[in-house]
Formats: structure tokens, sequence, C-alpha cells
């Protein structure tokens, strides 16, 4: 989307972006840290925060008591206790070129008072990891804690005490008490290693080395983290009795002799020209790494001048972390491969000569659709650059046209599936190409299966996206029923490669012990196009039973029938997600599909949100921040069950839901005695909970 420039925002669009990004940002946080699974990049997070920034400071009668740039990272998850920090873990400032580092060199003088003297500082290579608190008092581990928001973390003592180099014990002297702060972080190696296991095992599989140390210290089983490589190296110091040393560097040494790893590169700094080299030498070395960093922190060695300096916002004006840029290398398009998704979708993935980019060997990246190769002008034999900004899936950013083969072609994108044949179609608007071939393509009926099996649909063990690739290469699956005929060929699968007679009996039991299902996981499971979890769930409780659901797709295909504006007609649904079901239930062979199941399955009725429930009528207001809900999300649920939804308190109120951080109007609702309720109560008055 084009941005206005800040200065030309008026005073209402700057209210109403902040309000936005605080929305968006929040929620990034909470992928980033509680589930760890960001949906973007550093870099699009960073530009996010930056754009805060820049509205906030030329409107700061703006700034919202829910800034992002008041905050540190997210709110503690739920699963762990909460422990609050004695001294808040703050962030770092980044600066990205020399002359960026030497104005914060400058800044600091200007602070201290010193013109010309030069700069001592520790250079410590910046891991890629998660912070982590470690409490040891009298010289044994008692504590361990995430940094959660800054203020207060997650309480992972079992976790912390699995990770091999950690000491559980002080070698030596050691303060009363003492907090040790360093990163938790995951070789790439291992990384890499772990990644294979988990596809094989049909598991999650991380983003990269930082997202799979989180997500392994993370675990609320400690036995799952004891089984991950994870290590840390020791930085910095929280609360503490009493100060053992004058410098950063004694501090390092202080550190080595109790015990704990530090990184090994760390080099104390004489002046600012010291650390510009020591950057340059770092970032020759980062590729072959055994961990991925993504920049160098310089802190001042002195402490007292630490002292003296203090901390600006969320930041110590102290340090300063001098990013790298994003990794690069060039290598060469060899082919480009089309991928036929589950809806038809064709995808484009980029087949290169393998080449080693920031530690990791990459042969494919994505390429996201047909306009993107025509924007970059690819051609098969370019040369292209490839650029790992912390992700193991690269992206191709530019094409070095000097390279050219003279033979070179461009790419032209197929009109026609590649794997069934059948002709390829972008509607007006769109930027996808469909295959058009639905179930006769065997690759869009293998995706739709491999969905069908999913977490969130039918969620059956041991039958993952390898399994049902080969079965249904073999021809012992072609549809989704055959899954349930499965128990019938026990002895086969006994017999298959890689199986034996244990397996393909519990195989069995996991296929029969999810013949009953939920509605909306039945119709999520369907894989119809836009489909998804939430508006599974909207439609199962709309139309209760399957064949009342079933019915009503039925008669929905006519257009401008009473049944298609009824489906239009739910919050969240609405005319184009209506127009999907229709298409699906307009083809025969999905309905032939929908009722083969029906006869081996026995799909259990969803509680129907109809007009007379308890909220039906009722006056609902939200405020503060929800935890597992948007705005937009409770206030359809609110709406579905007939409440309606308003902005202020007041005597007509009913009822207010208090999230975090709940202002005025939590205490007018109890100055007026309106009834409050948790996120959690409202989900359980919901049928959520
Ligand atoms: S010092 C008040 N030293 O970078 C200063 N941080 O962007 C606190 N990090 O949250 C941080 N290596 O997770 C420091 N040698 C290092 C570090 C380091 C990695 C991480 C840390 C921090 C983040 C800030």
């Amino acid at each position: 989307m084009e941005q206005k420039p800040v200065e030309a925002l008026a005073e209402a669009q700057a209210r109403a972006e902040l309000a936005e990004l605080a929305a968006e940002i929040a929620r990034h946080d909470r992928a980033y840290h509680e589930r760890d699974a960001p949906e973007i990049t550093d870099a699009e997070y960073d530009a996010l925060r930056r754009r805060n920034a820049a509205i906030e400071a030329r409107f700061p009668a703006l700034v919202r008591a829910d800034s992002p740039s008041r905050r540190v990272g997210a709110a503690p998850a739920g699963g762990f206790a909460k422990l609050r920090h004695g001294v808040p873990m703050l962030s770092l400032d980044n600066v990205f070129a020399p002359a960026e580092f030497t104005e914060f060199c400058e800044r600091v003088r200007r602070f201290l008072g010193r013109k010309e003297e030069p700069l001592a500082f520790v250079g410590e290579p910046k891991i890629d990891g998660l912070s982590i608190s470690l409490t040891y008092e009298a010289g044994r581990l008692v504590r361990g804690a995430t940094r959660g928001d800054g203020l207060e973390g997650e309480d992972v003592t079992a976790n912390v005490r699995t990770v091999r180099n950690i000491p559980q014990r002080l070698h030596g002297r050691a303060p009363a008490q003492i907090e040790i702060r360093g990163e938790v972080f995951m070789s790439k190696a291992d990384f890499l290693a772990l990644n294979a296991a988990q596809q094989a095992a049909g598991q999650k599989v991380f983003a990269n080395p930082r997202n799979a140390a989180a997500g392994s210290l993370r675990q609320l089983d400690a036995r799952i983290t004891a089984a991950r490589p994870l290590s840390m190296f020791a930085y910095a110091m929280g609360e503490a009795s009493e100060i053992p040393t004058e410098t950063h560097w004694a501090w390092l040494e202080l550190l080595l002799a109790w015990g704990f790893d530090v990184n090994p590169l760390s080099k104390r700094l004489a002046s600012e020209d010291a650390a510009a080299a020591f950057q340059a030498g770092i970032g020759a070395q980062r590729a072959a790494l055994p961990y991925d960093i993504d920049g160098v922190v310089y802190k001042l060695d002195d402490l007292s001048i630490q002292r003296r300096l203090g901390f600006v916002g969320r930041a110590p004006r102290w340090a300063i972390a001098w990013k790298f840029p994003a990794e690069q290398a060039t290598t060469v398009l060899e082919a480009i491969d089309i991928q036929v998704g589950r809806t038809g979708a064709l995808t484009p993935v980029a087949r290169l000569t393998a080449v080693n980019v920031g530690g990791v060997l990459v042969r494919n990246a994505t390429l996201h659709n047909e306009d993107e190769i025509a924007r970059k002008d690819l051609h098969i034999g370019d040369t292209v650059v490839l650029q790992r900004a912390g992700d193991v899936i690269p992206q191709i950013v530019a094409v070095v046209t000097e390279k050219r083969p003279a033979n070179a072609k461009p790419y032209v994108f197929p009109d026609h599936c590649p794997v069934c044949g059948s002709l390829a179609i972008r509607p007006p608007g769109e930027v996808v190409k469909r295959c058009t071939g639905g179930l006769i393509c065997s690759a869009q009926v293998e995706e739709r299966l491999i969905h069908f099996v999913s977490r969130a649909a039918f969620d059956i063990e041991g039958l993952g996206e390898k399994t049902i690739r080969e079965f249904h290469a073999d021809g012992l699956i072609r549809g989704p029923a055959d899954i349930f005929r499965l128990p019938d060929h026990e002895a086969e699968i006994a017999q298959r490669e890689g199986w034996g007679e244990v397996s393909a009996r519990s195989l069995s039991a996991a296929i029969r012990a999810r013949r009953r299902i939920a509605l909306a996981r039945f119709i999520y499971a369907l894989g119809i196009r836009r489909i998804g979890e939430t508006n599974a769930k909207l439609l199962a409780r709309h139309y209760g039973r399957f064949a009342n659901w079933r019915e009503q797709m039925l008669a929905a295909v006519a257009i401008g029938s009473e049944a298609r504006s009824d489906l239009g007609n739910i919050v969240g649904i609405g005319a184009a997600i209506a127009e999907e079901l229709a298409e699906f239930f307009a083809e025969g062979r999905n309905v032939d599909t929908v009722d083969e199941l029906t006869g081996l399955l026995e799909i259990a009725d969803a509680e129907q949100a109809a007009g007379g429930g308890e909220l039906a009528g009722k006056v609902v207001v939200f405020t503060g921040t929800l935890e597992t809900l948007t705005r937009p999300e409770a206030k359809a649920m609110a709406e579905k069950l007939g409440a309606r939804v308003t902005d202020s308190v007041s005597k007509k109120t009913d009822l207010v839901v208090v999230g975090a951080d709940a202002g005025s109007k939590a205490r007018k609702a109890a100055e007026l005695g309106v009834r409050t309720v948790t996120e959690a109560e409202w989900r359980q008055l919901v049928g959520e909970g």
C-alpha cells in the first residue's frame, strides 16, 4: 500500500494510523514472542516501528497509552508463571552504517562533555537468539526467566536447567545474589537437523534458528527442551547485591571464571576506529560462523561511564547494535517449476544452482506469482542476487542483467496446469493463476488430502504429508473417503516398506478415533477456498447440524435464492465467500465426496447460535487489549449472538468485556454498576472457552 509521507498526514489520519500500528505491532509481537511464528520479516517489523516513531515524533500529543514505543516485546503468554524483572530487560538501538556509528559516538561524547577522547568499547557478536535472565543465590541457579515484555517474563527455570552450558552453580566466590543475562540460541547445523526431524515426524518446522531456540526453550514440558541442542552466551548483569567489576571486559572475564560461555570473538576495543575495523572483521567471518548473528553490539567498557549515560526510552545510551545488511549471494536460476496448491493456485518456485547464503545451503526460492516474475524480468539462465534476512527461505532481489547469457529466454508463465493439463485462468484483478481441473487434477487432490488430515482438520496421528503422498501415488487413497477405508487394508499396509504390524495397527486405531468429528472441523477439512478455521466455525454455529448445512448449501447454489442471501448475511461470511461455497456445491463430484464421507462418519452437531440466547438484544462494550481475539472478531462473535456492540459505556450498557490495561470505560462500568466480565469469562459466555 502507498504510504503517505509523515509530513503530509493530517492529525486525524495520524491518530487513525497510530491506532492501526499499535494493533498491528502488538499482533506481530504476539506472533513472534508467544507463538514463535513471525508473519513478517524483521526488516518489515522494524519499518512498522519506525513509521510509528516518526508519526509520534511529529504528533507527540497523539502518543497512545498502548503505544508500541512504550513496550518492549509482548506480554507473557499463558502457560508459564510470570516473573517480574528486578531491573527491566531492555532493547538496543540500531545503526546500519559507519556514519551512523560515528553519530552514536558523538552523541556519547557530547553527553559526557568529552570532545576529543577516544571511547573504549567491548564488541560482542550480536547473536540472533532469545535473551534470558538467570538468577543465582549464594552461587546456585534459582530462577530463569525470558524477557517477555521487558518488565515481566516467563518462569522457565525448569527449562534453563536443561541447557547444557548454563552452570547450576557458579565456580569460585559469588555474590549473595546476582542475575546474569545472556542469549540462548541454536546453531545453524542443529537447527537444520531439528527441522528435518520435525518435518519427518509431521511436526511444525521453524522459520529460523532463533524461532527454533525460542520454541524449544518455551516448552511446558522441560523434557522437550532437554532434547533440543540449546546453548547460551552470557553477556550482561541484571539485579545484583554487589557490582563486582569496574569494566565490562572484567565482567566478561568474571563470567568465564564462574563457568559461563562468553562469545569467544568478543574483544576489547580501544577506540572508535578499532570498533569499525572489528565490525568489518566479524562481517567477513559471519557466514562461516556456526550460529546466526545479525550484527555486533558495542558497549562502553567503563561501567561508571555506563551509569552516567543511563537509558533513554527502552534502550541504553551506552550501547549500540551495529547491524549487518541482509546476507546476499549470487547464483544461477536454472529453472522455474510450478507447484499446484490445494485450491489450484499455481505457485512458481525458482530452482537455483546450490549456493551458500549466510551459512545455509539454498537451492530454491519462492517467486510468489506471475507478476513478480515479470517485474523482475527473469530469464532462465540468469544470474540472480539472493537475500536471506534471518529466514531460511530466501528471496530473489535482483537480476544481474550484465551476466545474462545471449540465448537466455524470458520465462513464460504457463496457461495450463503442469500436472493435469487443464486450463489455468487468472480472474481479472487477481494475482494468482489457478488450475481449473478441480478433482481431476491429481496435484490438487493430493494437497486437499494433506489438508484434510492436517492438525485443525481431521488431525489423524501417523498420517502425515509424506504418507499421504505415498498412499496417493500408489492408489491406496484416491479421495478423502478412502482414508476411512484404510483400516480394511491394515495387513497390506503392514507389509509396506517402513511399516510393520504395530504401526499399521496404530494407524487404523488413529483413523477410527476420528470417525466422530465436530461439524466445524468437517467443514474446514473439505478445503473449500476461503473457508479457513474461523469461517468454518461461523458456518457450523449458524447451521448447527450437518444435514441442515448441506441442504442450505445446495439451495444456495442458485443465485438470488433465499439460502444464498442468508449465507452471505452471516456476519464474517459475506457475498464473496458465499459464492465460493456455492461454487463448491455446484460441482456434483464435490457433493458426491461429501456424501460418501458422511456415510462413513458421525458429524457432531454444533451448538447453534440463534436468537434467544443470553446475549440476544444486549448492548456490549469491549475495552482494553484482548489477548486471544481481534476486536473485529470479538464484535462479530457478539453480533452473531444477537448482541449490539457500542463504543461507550452508559446506563444502557448491559455488559463490559474488560481486556488488559483497560482504563476509563472499566471504571465507568464499575461506577454505573454495569456487569463486567474478563476475556476468559466472555469466551465461556459465548461458548468458545
Ligand atoms: S545487551 C541493555 N549484548 O539483542 C542492553 N544484547 O536488540 C541489553 N543480544 O534483547 C542487551 N547479543 O536479546 C546484548 N552481546 C549482546 C547481545 C544482545 C544479542 C540481543 C538481546 C537483546 C537484543 C537487543
